[in-house]
This record gives structure tokens, C-alpha cells and sequence, in this order.
């Protein structure tokens, strides 16, 4: 199984922090971004790992990373050019997860669950894709992917719903059988001109081969100042390093 993490985009809902550096580098309470979806890939036992970032900034993920001993993994990088989309991004990895199957976790995603249980089971999956569903409060639901639920297979995806069907939302993370690249093959952008993964998800959902486990614990994305501030807050207070000096 490999990893994908995917860091291109603008980040302009983070301007003008990103106007000199690239959202995955600013720090969420005391690490970079980046950092939170590497050790989630790297304590689920993941060991081949490619970033995919965008222009401008890639030779930095590569200072901050280099070849990824000091995580116990294996990295590459590779390249965005523009910001296409996340289904986009994902299909420069093609070449890199070859025959395997393939984990992909947003950049901008922090998880406090250990996703290696799931990672062994979708190791079992024959075929298929497998989602993460995080529950939030119906206002929330717009802000993301949503999908409802049957059984034990995902029946429904939509991108940013007006008016949610549930208040299920997908998370960054998603686990793909190689097909995955054949369905990005035939996408086309959506309205707002990106190469959507809702919509690669939702070629999974209609063959009936697109499964969701359910995060119980914190998940946010870090990619608005205040989802960022929030995942900062959490993080100090899981760590329980409340009582330092401003000025230490
Ligand atoms: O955080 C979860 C949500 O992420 C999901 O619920 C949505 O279904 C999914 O579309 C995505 O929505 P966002 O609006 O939050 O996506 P955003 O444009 O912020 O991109 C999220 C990450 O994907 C970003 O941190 C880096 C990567 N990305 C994004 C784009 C547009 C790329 O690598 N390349 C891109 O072109």
C-alpha cells in the first residue's frame, strides 16, 4: 500500500500568510502542517510516501523533510502545476503507487485517530474505494463533502451541498484500489474548474464499491483561520502543555 499526500492548491483562504510560503508549512500549534498527515501515514504503517505540492514553494517540503528517516518512511515529491483540483493532484501519482493500492490524506487534515486499523482491513478489501465519515452539525455539512450511509456502503456523495442530506462529511482521507486512475482519466472539471474527488468517489458509489468507516475521534481541516486556530487550540490541550511561560 502506499501513501499520497497532497499540499498544492493556493491556500487563499489562508492570505496572506500564503502569499510567501505554502499553507502546509504554517504551523498548527507547535509543527507544521505537513507533519500531522506524515506521522498518520507513518504510524499506520505506511511506508512509501509521495508529496505532492505546488509551485513556488516544493524545495521547502524537501529542507523540512528531506528523505523521511527521521519519520522511519520513504518520501518522494512531485509537483502540482496550478491548482487543478485534489483528483488533479492525485493523478500524478499514477506512476508512484503502479500496481498497489493507495491511502491519500489531505495535507491540510488533522486526525486524532490511529487510522491503522483501517488501513489492515482495507489491506483485505478485494476492490473498491473506502471513505471516512466524520459527523458535524448540519451548518457545517456545506462546508464539505457530504455523503449518506447504507449498510455498510456509501450511497451518496455530494461536493459542498446547499442543502445537506445528512451531516455525515468526508474527510481528507481516502484509501483507492488502482482503478482510481482510470476514473480520474475521465473526469471533467466541475463549476468551479477543479477536477473534483467527490466526483472520482462517486464513480466507487454508483458500481457499488465504495465502502466508509466512521472517525470517531477530533478531525478538522487546518485550512481556514479559524478551522486552523481551533486545530491549534486542540492539539495544546490534548498535549497538556498549558501552563508555559509566554517568554520562555
Ligand atoms: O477537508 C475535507 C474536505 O476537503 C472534503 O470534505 C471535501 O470533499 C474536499 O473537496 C476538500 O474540500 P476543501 O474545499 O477543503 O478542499 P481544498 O481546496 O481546501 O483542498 C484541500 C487540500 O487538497 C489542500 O490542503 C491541498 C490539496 N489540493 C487542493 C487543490 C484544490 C491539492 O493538492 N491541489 C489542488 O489543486
Amino acid at each position: 500500500m502506499k501513501g499520497v499526500i497532497l499540499a498544492g492548491g493556493t491556500g487563499s483562504r489562508l492570505y496572506p500568510c500564503t502569499k510567501v510560503t505554502n499553507k502546509h508549512l504554517l504551523p498548527v500549534y507547535n509543527k507544521p502542517m505537513i507533519y500531522y498527515p506524515l506521522q498518520l501515514l507513518a504510524k499506520a504503517g505506511i511506508k512509501d510516501i509521495l508529496i505532492i505540492s505546488g509551485e513556488g514553494h516544493a524545495g521547502d517540503f524537501l529542507n523540512l523533510l528531506g528523505s523521511g528517516k527521521e519519520f522511519g518512511v520513504d518520501l518522494a515529491y512531485d509537483v502540482q502545476e496550478g491548482s487543478g483540483g485534489i483528483a488533479h493532484a492525485l493523478k500524478l501519482a499514477r506512476n508512484f503507487v503502479r500496481d498497489d493500492k493507495v491511502v491519500v490524506v489531505l495535507g491540510d487534515n488533522i486526525f486524532e485517530d490511529d487510522v491503522k486499523p483501517f488501513v489492515e482491513e482495507f489491506e483485505k478489501q478485494q476492490e473498491g474505494a473506502k471513505i471516512f465519515l466524520k459527523e458535524v452539525s448540519m451548518q457545517d455539512a456545506r462546508r464539505f463533502g457530504c455523503a449518506l450511509t447504507e449498510g455498510d456502503k456509501v450511497v451518496y456523495v455530494e461536493e459542498k451541498p446547499r442543502d445537506p442530506k445528512s451531516n455525515l462529511a468526508m474527510t481528507g482521507l481516502y484509501m483507492f484500489d488502482n482503478n482510481i486512475f482510470n476514473i480520474i482519466d475521465v473526469l471533467k472539471p466541475s463549476a468551479r474548474g477543479e477536477l473534483e474527488i467527490t466526483d472520482a468517489i462517486d464513480y466507487y458509489v454508483k458500481s457499488g464499491k465504495c465502502f466508509y468507516g466512521i472517525i470517531k475521534g477530533f478531525w478538522s481541516d487546518a485550512g481556514t483561520f479559524e478551522s486552523l486556530f481551533h486545530s491549534s487550540q486542540f492539539l495544546k490541550e490534548k498535549e497538556g502543555i498549558k501552563d508555559q511561560p509566554y517568554f520562555a
